[in-house]
């Protein structure tokens, strides 16, 4: 017979558990990193409602090689890279951005890394991952926290955890739209931890989750991406297609394998896939091939892209306006800060008290910011002022 302890849930997900139980008419969720639109609804992007259409109900279901769909793996290489650079990369299609951090530490553990670093903070999931991987977790200096009025990277902290990692280890950056701060690398702070991954031998996991929602422009997202491609060393990125195509759902994600080894490397994911869950999904992987492929579609897709992340930066404008005014503080951060997230500098006990007036966000203090609009904003800061003047 089962005998087991219970299992803690994942704060996100217990988060909105608590949420859905809440029966008070004026609750709200800044919970969950997913896009809502001004009426508080999901979003279902023109370009994949389009592409839909043109897919009807043509498609095959047969499976997926395990590797997955080249040609969707091909446009994803490009929208990544800025082009499809063949020789030294190759890519194995993913469950979203999770199955292919999955794949990336299941593999380095394999080949014998034993240490894999992120940032403090980082998306809660990184640590379960990188145990259930099999490998040992340790974190990275990453927020200058001694002025949240101004954030920034603690760069000298962050360079110093960088060097101090044993060769070998494997270090998880997040390409750009940093989960939960908010706060990126500037291009010269890239170009210094390039260097310190090449020094330390690291092993490189860039974590693309977010691209297009950080700047509104999925290409300038991709800057520190490019920088690892033209420092010459290996690495590896896992791209998510749930946020950026609003395809949570689907599971369409994809690993690029950045090395003069790459098929090996990418040969050796197939066995875990294999043994894992066999063979990728194929309706989300058709759905951004097509809107990739087509050159109108993929125009609508960079626009909407761009929609969404402006409208996030309006929320942040008023969101900070409001602060401002009802608490008389600076709430600077929550303009300096970009995509989906802001890092409110709320303590716990002040999330608390949010919550007791069924505002919701993580303990940490983090706000989906992707989730405010033009209705629930003034009871969110209302209730936020009075949680920080108590
Ligand atoms: C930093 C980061 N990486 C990866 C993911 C993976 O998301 P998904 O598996 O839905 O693509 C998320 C989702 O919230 C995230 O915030």
């Amino acid at each position: 017979m089962f005998s087991l302890p219970p299992t803690p849930e994942d704060p996100v997900f217990a988060l909105n558990r608590l949420f859905n139980a809440d029966p008070s008419p004026t609750k709200i969720s800044c919970g969950i990193g997913a896009y809502r639109d001004n009426s508080g609804n999901p979003t279902v992007l023109s370009c994949v409602k389009k592409a839909k259409d043109l897919i009807g109900s043509s498609t095959q279901n047969e499976y997926l090689p395990i590797s997955g769909d080249a040609e969707f793996l091909s446009l994803s290489r490009e929208l990544c890279f800025g082009s499809d650079p063949s020789s030294n990369v190759s890519s194995i299609q993913s469950l979203s951005g999770t199955g292919g951090l999955y794949l990336s530490l299941k593999l380095l553990s394999q080949i014998g890394c034993k240490k894999v670093y992120a940032s403090n903070p980082t998306w809660g999931n990184h640590k379960s991952l990188s145990l259930n991987a099999g490998l040992e977790y340790s974190t990275y200096t990453y927020l200058d926290l001694t002025n949240l009025s101004s954030p920034s990277i603690d760069i000298t902290n962050f360079l110093s955890d960088l060097s101090s990692m044993p060769i070998n280890s494997a270090v998880i950056l997040q390409a750009c739209g940093h989960n939960p701060t908010g706060v990126d690398p500037t291009s010269e702070q890239w170009d210094m931890i390039v260097e310190k991954c090449r020094e330390r031998k690291l092993y490189v996991i860039m974590d693309n989750a977010y691209q297009g929602f950080a700047s509104g422009s999925p290409e300038s997202d991709s800057l520190s991406i490019r920088k690892f491609l033209s420092s010459g060393l290996d690495f590896l990125v896992c791209c998510s297609y749930a946020k950026n195509f609003g395809l949570y759902g689907q599971r369409v994600g994809a690993v690029h394998v950045v090395s003069a080894d790459s098929k090996n490397v990418v040969d050796a994911m197939k066995q875990i896939a294999r043994a894992t869950y066999s063979n990728p999904p194929k309706h989300g992987s058709d759905i951004v091939k097509t809107v990739l492929g087509s050159e109108e579609l993929k125009k609508d897709w960079v626009r909407e892209v761009g929609e969404m992340s402006e409208r996030i930066r309006e929320m942040r404008s008023k969101i900070r306006e409001k602060l401002e005014e009802t608490t008389g503080g600076s709430w600077k951060h929550v303009t300096d800060q970009i995509g989906m997230f802001s890092y409110t500098g709320l303590s716990k006990e002040q999330v608390m008290k949010c919550r007791e007036e069924s505002v919701y966000m993580l303990e940490s203090g983090r706000v989906s910011v992707a989730g405010v609009n033009e209705g629930n904003l003034e009871r969110i800061c209302d209730v936020i002022g009075r949680a920080v003047g108590e």
